[in-house]
């Protein structure tokens, strides 16, 4: 049996014991391994809660109980977080996370430690939610010189805007319900403002080059300044607004990276990915265009990363096949100003890149 610890029992961890608790048998049926809940941390309580006998309060049980072989990370930020998955991987534990934050900050490092103590350190959920990325990228698309990497990577954002366009409401009630459906960030300004954007995209492009961005050398342009004006602008024009992280490379210059609101024209394909999904369109030199689609944000299909990056590490040494990014520093191109490149003009001045 597999014993595991989940760190952090909000809307990800809470959704990692109930997809572990339906479908243990099924995973042990079809993949011959038993997964099971031993201990989960949180300053809070929950009384009542079916996993109400698995509190510890101190992640110093975690670390010294031999029979926890995979910690669940779902703190968040790059406080307790950081230390909590550096002892854990001290200790010889595999470690998942959904914690997109930290990843993009010292994912050089996690990964490094993750090698040298022979276990796994992995991050399917940090960026797309339940869409596989990291997974393909590392391996299905190891055949290719990736040059572009364009998507979108923020649920709450892209409900938001979808709501906003469709139904005709404000801002403020399609973010308040993004965050009733435990879409959103603890500080939603995360979301609205683009830095979340930015961190998944920084992770994304780091796999890619092979260097370390990091998400504060990202262009990065919120949400925030949309307005239902410029949605239906935008519609009456044969365009959708989204928030768009694209990188760009090509061997002769250095990547572009940038997190924007962006106007797609009808028939590009995120064009018409709305509601809380993200899409990401990878380009590569051997297969082309690959269009990766499904639920970006949410308790349950975030789960669905994170249980089946807990069945990767059970099942192989080094799931995600040597890769791995260096903390090297990468020089950045400017992207070009919003005037120079394709653009649309709105009537209130607000200008935005197109696609
Ligand atoms: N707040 C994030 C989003 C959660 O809305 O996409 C998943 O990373």
């Amino acid at each position: 049996m597999t014993k595991i610890a989940i760190l952090g029992y909000g809307v990800v961890g809470s959704g990692v014991a109930e997809v572990l608790h339906n479908s243990a048998a099924m995973i042990e049926a079809r993949r011959g391994i038993a997964l099971s809940v031993k201990s989960i941390l949180d300053i809070r309580r929950f009384p009542g809660d079916p996993f109400e006998h698995c509190f510890v309060s101190s992640f110093d049980d975690i670390e010294n109980d031999l029979s926890v072989r995979v910690v669940v990370e779902t703190i968040g930020g790059t406080g307790a977080a950081y230390d909590f998955t550096k002892r854990a991987l001290k200790s010889g534990k595999h470690v998942v996370t959904s914690n997109k934050e930290l990843v993009a900050e010292h994912g050089p490092e996690l990964l490094e430690l993750a090698r040298e103590k022979q276990v796994n350190y992995l991050f399917e959920a940090a960026v797309g939610g339940g869409t596989p990325l990291i997974y393909p990228l590392a391996q299905c698309l190891s055949a290719n010189r990736i040059s572009s990497v364009c998507g979108i990577l923020n649920g709450t954002c892209n409900y938001i805007l979808t709501r906003m366009r469709d139904n005709g409401f404000t801002f403020d009630e399609a973010l308040l319900e993004a965050q009733k459906s435990g879409y959103a960030e603890g500080d939603p300004s995360d979301d609205i403002l683009g830095h979340d954007t930015a961190r998944k995209i920084s992770i994304l492009a780091s796999l890619v080059i092979g260097r370390q961005i990091f998400p504060k050398h990202v262009q990065t342009m919120g949400i925030n300044r949309v307005t239902p004006e410029h949605l239906r602008e935008a519609a009456d024009n044969g365009y959708a607004i989204k928030l768009i992280g694209r990188v760009t490379i090509c061997e002769s210059s250095p990547p572009v990276i940038y997190a924007e609101p962006h106007l797609l024209k009808r028939g590009h394909p995120l064009f018409a990915v709305d509601g809380v999904f993200n899409a990401v369109l990878i380009t590569g030199d051997v297969v082309g265009d690959v269009l990766f689609y499904g639920k970006g944000a949410g308790k349950e299909p975030t789960a669905s990363a994170v249980v089946s990056d807990i069945v990767a590490c059970m099942r192989a040494n080094d799931p995600l096949g040597g890769l791995a990014w260096y903390e090297i520093p990468v020089r950045l191109a400017q992207p070009d100003s919003i005037h120079s490149a394709p653009h649309h003009t709105f009537t209130d001045g607000t200008t935005l890149r197109v696609m």
